[in-house]
């Protein structure tokens, strides 16, 4: 257990002390990003005369092959070392001596976690926007096959309106469009490189930190050092933008189990994303729909748990901060794996067309119509509204939908009613009449379509 900063202290670090504090058993997890960091850095110092080239040589060579050991399995990090960065720069000792020591020059493990934690993050997000889009593909093709696929909309989950299922899915895509957009804005954001800020008050000796985020990749340095190593906005924006896409990505859950479920039939999971029962034989149960619903909540708990600890945290670095890692680490993991799930689940999904057709027939979703229909013939809205209310009754007394009444029980109540009626509030028309903007309309559907497609194709 020996440590790097040891030198101060007279007593071993007592074991249990030892555990609370190390952090290697999850910041292992950027051993990656941690190496390509000291890589960097190393070319700085090089360049900057602090190393000579042979030393930058030495050290590079010692990096890159830690990083080969470790990828292929034959170099373990184990809890012998306190965290990532101690358990890298040990084994560069090791492994090339002396020059092994001076990678630390000019950085503090404050600013080096920082850079980690940045890099990590970026990749990530990177990540997830890929899976993401993967989503908006499978969406996209939904929506092209189910144009003309005729389905109740709801509000108040009371049938309301006809709408298509492309109409439908498209509300879906919108989301998760801006979920990427979300996810871009905080890349840009966050993409400034730490390096350089030391332990809070940057070095004495003569960085280049312009050319180190360059080689990171990084748009600038930033730009106060004291911020730099306590800065966890970006983390808290990204929790915020995941716990987003999980709150989309449980809302499309909850209306698939919905339509999964007996009472609506309008999909069936694919068996491959269905589960039994142990006792009951005729069990199909959509369970991964519902794991993505129940896994929003811990999503949102990293989200609530950074915000908690980063509010009474002094300038500059804290210990506090290690906090950040597991929950955040957690919530990517959890967030990638949904998305792929789900991603799989519904480009699987049988949508039984006939049902949500015979659906929208059946619940007065063309009520709206028929008073429409009223309103062309001059009568006033309210009325209008009145009339159709006491034909829905009289169905709902029957047990017919509003097209199985007569054309004189429509008269009945009011003699402005023709033949043409019934064309006016069939399915086709409900539906291909509404041709604004954002509407279910076929060939304004086939813009949005169009639009989806070519923002797919770049981006
Ligand atoms: N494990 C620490 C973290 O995750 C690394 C930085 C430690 N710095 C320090 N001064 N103890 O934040």
């Amino acid at each position: 257990m020996a440590q790097l900063w040891g030198g101060r202290f007279t007593k071993e670090t007592d074991k249990l002390v030892y555990n609370f504090n190390a952090s290697i058993s999850f910041d292992q997890k950027f051993y990656e990003q941690d190496i390509r960091g000291s890589k960097a850095h190393v070319k700085m110092l090089a360049k900057q005369g602090i190393l000579t080239e042979e030393e930058r040589d030495k050290i590079l060579e010692g990096l890159e092959g830690i990083l080969a050991d470790v990828k292929a399995g034959r170099l373990a990090i184990t809890s012998e070392y306190e965290d990532i960065h101690s358990f890298v720069e040990a084994n560069l000792i090791d492994r090339i001596g002396d020059p092994g020591k001076k990678l630390h020059t000019g950085r503090s493990r404050n600013d080096q976690v920082a850079l980690d934690m940045k890099l990590y993050v970026r990749d990530e997000i990177d990540a997830i926007d890929q899976e993401v889009k993967a989503l908006l593909e499978a969406l996209q093709k939904i929506m092209e096959e189910n144009v003309h696929t005729y389905m109740p909309g709801f509000t108040h989950l009371q049938k309301a309106q006809p709408v298509t299922l492309a109409h439908h899915v498209g509300a879906y895509f919108e989301m998760f469009r801006r979920d990427r957009g979300r996810l871009f804005d905080i890349r840009r954001r966050m993409n400034t490189c730490p390096l350089g800020a030391g332990a809070l008050a940057g070095t004495t000796y003569p960085l280049d930190r312009e050319y180190t985020a360059r080689l990171l990749d990084f748009d600038e340095p930033t730009r106060n050092s004291m911020d730099s190593v306590s800065d966890r906005d970006y983390v808290i924006e990204l929790l915020s933008a995941l716990s987003t896409i999980m709150m989309h990505l449980s809302r499309f859950s909850e209306e698939i189990i919905l339509w999964n479920s007996n009472e609506y039939r309008f999909v069936e999971i694919d068996d491959a994303y269905s589960t039994g029962s142990s006792i009951m034989p005729q069990k199909k149960n959509p369970d991964i729909a519902e794991l993505v619903r129940g896994k929003t909540g811990r999503v949102y708990g990293a989200l609530m748990s950074i915000l908690t600890t980063m509010k009474g945290i002094p300038l500059a670095y804290n210990k506090d901060m290690q906090e950040d890692k597991e929950l955040t680490f957690d919530a990517i993991d959890t967030v990638k794996g949904c998305l792929a799930l789900f991603t799989g689940m519904v480009s699987t999904m049988q949508f039984n067309k006939a049902n949500m057709e015979a659906s929208a027939k059946n619940g007065f979703t063309n009520a709206t119509d028929a008073a429409d229909y009223l309103v062309n013939h001059g009568v006033p809205f309210r009325d209008a509204h009145g009339i159709v209310g006491q034909l829905v009754l009289k169905c709902i007394d029957r047990g017919i939908s509003l097209d199985e009444l007569s054309l004189e029980e429509y008269k009945e109540i009011s003699p402005v009613f023709e033949q043409d009626i019934y064309e006016a509030i069939s399915m086709k028309t409900c539906v291909e009449k509404r041709i604004t903007l954002g509407a279910p309309g076929p060939d304004v559907m086939e813009k949005v379509i169009a639009g989806n497609k070519k923002y797919l194709e770049e981006n």
